[in-house]
């Protein structure tokens, strides 16, 4: 606010001085005057020097300063003008009433103010008044009586509208925080540096079990977590923290206070000073456990699904086996030497599940081929032989449709291709074969020749090998056959 250079005036305006300046110089006045009339003049003269400098730092105060009696201003400086908006005339002589929101309020005021300063204690505190714009406004006021009439006061006013609309955002600021934080579920959080909660929502009550209180200043958030996986999320809190990045999505397995697992998504971002340099982190945890639910009860259906859909397959299965004694238990046979195969190869647990299924259902599409074709003792003829290739085919079609997560359809279409081409039904060489189709292969061939077939007796395994040995590279997969080799020649193994 700007100062105008205007003087104090009104009624009483010979207001009290600071004693000691006003003490020493009118003792040296009254030594001046009886000395001569010349030094009377000097000690008036001096006198109003006085006056005047106490006058113009009162109408320069950066503070409003009056005089109010019997509740009328009887003077005030600049400052009260340009606080009040009113002209200094408007205000003289006026009651103090026309300052106040209401009679009510004035009256109010009153009634604490002047007792106070009546046992002569200073009046402090702030009170709202309207403007002659209409305006209203927050002053602070301090009074005390200056004389032997107690309604005789002097008031220093400061304007601390400014001040108090600031203090009313903050709390207001403040409350819709402290809402928002009573009412979203999630729970927000900060840690320092060390990783010790500065600040928790009252959510963690509801999610975890622990008061606001209990975990402020006393927990970090892997005290919630069992051992191992505080490690773990440990370790990717302190790259965060490291790289100062965000974190995101970050699913933890936290324990209860009544001891129950609560699944929560952590995101979070790092609290930096002004220089950069991190002093936390804030975030917020939802509780996904619901979530994590679900997922396993998904899991849970689609491993049903599929367990259902393989048991059919199964018992499909086993109904060309029922047809065709001569095969019985050959399907299951090169499952157990493909699953032997492959798992000396390095296949995964998952994979060797899909190898057994194929190799268990290669022969499926037999179910298509007339039984006495498949049972009668002899070679078959050309047209016949013709007949039983279409198997391939056939079991492919069976399986095609049936969904699961591996390729046992194409494992049964390929069990007959070889690697040179020279196989059927598509003559596909090894780069278009599955790893799954040229085991099986090798094992089929393996165990059909070594067991009784309709048209000649078993001719044993070394027989099944030997076919293999000669043929390795050119219609058998190297790696295979030298697998299935190394499987009988150095580690005994043996159909069941
Ligand atoms: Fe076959």
């Amino acid at each position: 606010m700007t100062q105008k250079k205007k003087s104090v005036s009104g009624h009483g305006s010979k207001g009290r001085t600071p004693a000691t300046s006003k003490h020493s110089r009118r003792s040296s006045a009254s030594n001046i005057c009886q000395d001569s009339p010349h030094a009377l003049e000097t000690a008036r003269r001096a006198l109003a020097a006085v006056a005047d400098e106490q006058t113009s730092i009162l109408a320069n105060s950066i503070v409003g300063i009056c005089r109010i009696r019997s509740r009328r201003f009887i003077w005030a400086n600049d400052r009260v003008v340009d606080i009040f908006g009113y002209e200094l005339d408007e205000l003289l002589d006026r009651s103090t009433q026309l300052l106040y929101l209401s009679k009510r309020a004035f009256l109010e005021f009153g009634k604490i103010a002047y007792p106070m300063m009546k046992k002569g204690e200073i009046f402090d505190g702030e009170h709202k008044f309207r403007r002659k714009d209409g305006a209203v406004i927050w002053c602070r006021l301090t009074g005390r009586v200056v004389g032997e009439d107690p309604t005789d006061t002097i008031w220093v006013i400061e304007d601390v509208t400014e001040n108090k609309l600031a203090e009313q955002a903050l709390r207001e600021s403040e409350q819709r925080f402290r809402s928002l934080m009573d009412t979203i579920n999630d729970w927000v959080w900060e840690v320092d540096k060390d990783r010790v909660y500065t600040f928790c929502s009252p959510a963690c009550q509801r999610l975890l079990g622990f008061e606001p209180e209990e975990m402020v200043g006393e927990m970090t958030p892997f005290d919630l977590m069992a051992p191992t996986e505080a490690r773990r999320v440990n370790k990717i809190f302190c790259r965060h923290m490291k790289r100062k990045t965000p974190i995101s999505d970050l699913v933890s397995i936290n324990r209860h206070k009544a001891g129950h697992e609560v699944m929560m998504e952590t995101n979070a971002v790092p609290v930096l000073d002004n220089r950069r340099r991190l002093v936390g982190f804030r975030g917020v945890d939802r509780d996904v456990s619901h979530r994590a639910r679900a997922a396993a009860q998904a899991r849970r259906h689609e491993q049903e699904m599929r367990e259902g859909l393989i048991t059919a397959v199964h018992a499909l299965s086993r109904t060309i086996e029922a047809r065709d004694p001569y095969t019985a238990g050959h399907q299951n046979r090169v499952a157990e030497l493909s699953v032997a195969i492959g798992g000396a190869m390095g296949m995964t647990e998952d994979e060797l599940r899909g190898l057994k299924l194929g190799a268990t259902v290669h022969d499926i599409g037999k179910i298509a081929i007339p039984n006495e074709i498949l049972t009668r003792p002899g070679r078959f003829s050309i047209e016949e032989f013709n007949l039983v290739k279409t198997h391939t085919e056939t079991g492919y079609d069976i399986i095609k449709d049936v969904e699961l997560p591996w390729p046992v359809a194409d494992m049964v279409r390929q069990h007959h291709e070889r690697i040179d081409g020279s196989g059927y039904p598509k003559g596909l060489k090894a780069g278009r074969l599955r790893k799954e189709s040229r085991i099986i292969a090798v094992a089929d061939v393996v165990e059909a020749i070594s067991s009784h077939r309709p048209y000649r007796p078993a001719l044993g395994i070394e027989a099944g090998l030997a076919e293999i040995e000669e043929h390795k590279g050119t219609r058998y997969d190297a790696a295979v056959a030298n697998t299935c080799l190394a499987l009988f020649r150095e580690n005994s193994f043996a159909f069941t």
